[in-house]
């Protein structure tokens, strides 16, 4: 693995390491109940310096291989406007995608656009075998995200996850290294 997490350029979109002074910024977004409603992880209200701890983890994450995060980044107006990432299980040679999006930008193809490239490192840099992802099945938007980057629907997990007192059903999303080369060889 490389030093530091490169970045990544896509047509619209730099995808770099988060810096700390991204934090106010990554409050206020990934701070609306939007994002927070359909994330098993993300805490509403987002405390006070929860963006700085979050952070302040990556570089380490990377170094020992568990993780690589990127912030999505507007090239025409280089403001941040959401977070994609890999969990990775090397022993495995998988990956789970995550990513949220700021509201004021959804609906633009921007998460599209920024999970292609980043199978691609997961594919081609990381050399790994397979990534999947999962969403709430009352979240068909991030559904729509896996469809588009060429992922295939593995199934449903019911009642599989607990938020906010609500047993959330999981749908399961994955593609493996022999089908990315097949789609992007078309
Ligand atoms: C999920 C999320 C990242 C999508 O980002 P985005 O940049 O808007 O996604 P894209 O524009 O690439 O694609 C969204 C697709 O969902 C579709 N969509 C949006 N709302 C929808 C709905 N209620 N039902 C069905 N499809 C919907 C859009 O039409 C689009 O599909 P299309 O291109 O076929 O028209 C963003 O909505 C978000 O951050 N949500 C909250 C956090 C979250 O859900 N994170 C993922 C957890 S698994």
């Amino acid at each position: 693995m490389t030093v530091s997490l490169p970045t990544l350029d896509t047509a619209r979109l730099i995808l770099r390491p988060f810096e700390l002074r991204d934090a106010p910024r990554v409050q206020t977004l990934a701070g609306a109940r939007e994002i927070a409603e359909m994330t098993g992880n993300i805490p509403h209200p987002y405390p006070d310096g929860a963006a700085e701890e979050w952070i302040g983890e990556h570089a380490n994450e990377w170094r020992r291989g568990d993780a690589a995060i990127f912030a999505m980044v507007q090239c025409e107006t280089n403001e941040l406007i959401g977070a994609i990432g890999l969990t990775i299980h090397s022993q495995h040679r998988r990956a789970e995608l995550g990513y949220w999006l700021g509201v004021p930008f959804w609906n633009q193809g921007y998460t599209t656009e920024a999970a292609r490239a980043v199978l691609r490192f997961a594919f081609e840099t990381l050399n790994l075998n397979r990534v999947h992802a999962a969403h709430f099945a009352r979240n068909p938007a991030s559904g729509r995200v896996m469809q588009k980057s060429g992922m295939t629907y593995e199934g449903t997990l019911r009642q599989h996850f607990l938020r906010w007192d609500r047993l959330e059903d999981l749908v399961y999303y994955g593609i493996l290294e022999s089908e990315w080369q097949r789609k992007t060889n078309l």
